[in-house]
């Protein structure tokens, strides 16, 4: 993928294919933050995405806010959604999360707490500027 990178989407299998195209040049310790509204399809991407590792039991990590998984990567997948602040999240460990060179970090609602997000990572807006049509664009910062 050439970033930044843009697709224009509009059936649910298209957005499966892209999940996993960019999944297959994910490698460990990277960050990928997801922002979009609710519905966008944040969670059905990382699910999507980590499928290609063998992990099929993703889901919605915003009560939780991580989920681990593991299959042939590990898989951080946090939501912002509901946090609070900033306090919060370091109060779960959040900075030995994304220091793990070993593991895959998604953020879905990153852009909710912008101050803690790695400089390094790739960004990840849905926008659904029609009911029927979802508008994915890619970006690397390092
Ligand atoms: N092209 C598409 N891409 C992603 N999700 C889609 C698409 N078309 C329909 N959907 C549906 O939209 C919903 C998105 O929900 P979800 O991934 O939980 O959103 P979010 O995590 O952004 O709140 C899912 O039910 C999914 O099946
Ligand atoms: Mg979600």
């Amino acid at each position: 993928m050439d970033y930044p990178f843009e697709k224009k989407i509009i059936r649910e299998e298209e957005t499966k294919t892209l999940a996993e195209y960019f999944a297959e040049e994910t490698k460990s310790g990277q960050i990928i933050v997801i922002n979009g509204e609710l519905g966008a399809g944040k969670t059905f991407f990382v699910k999507c995405a980590v499928s290609v590792w063998g992990i099929v039991n993703a889901s919605s990590p915003s009560f939780a806010i991580v989920n681990i998984y593991y299959g042939e990567r590990k898989i951080y997948h946090f939501d912002f959604y509901r946090l609070k602040n900033k306090e919060e999240l370091f109060d779960i460990g959040f900075n030995d999360y994304i220091n793990d060179p070993d593991a895959i970090t998604f953020i879905e609602w990153g852009n909710l707490i912008p101050d803690v997000l790695p400089k390094s990572r790739i960004e990840i807006n849905i926008e659904m500027p029609e009911d029927s049509v979802r508008n994915f664009r890619f970006n690397k910062y390092e």
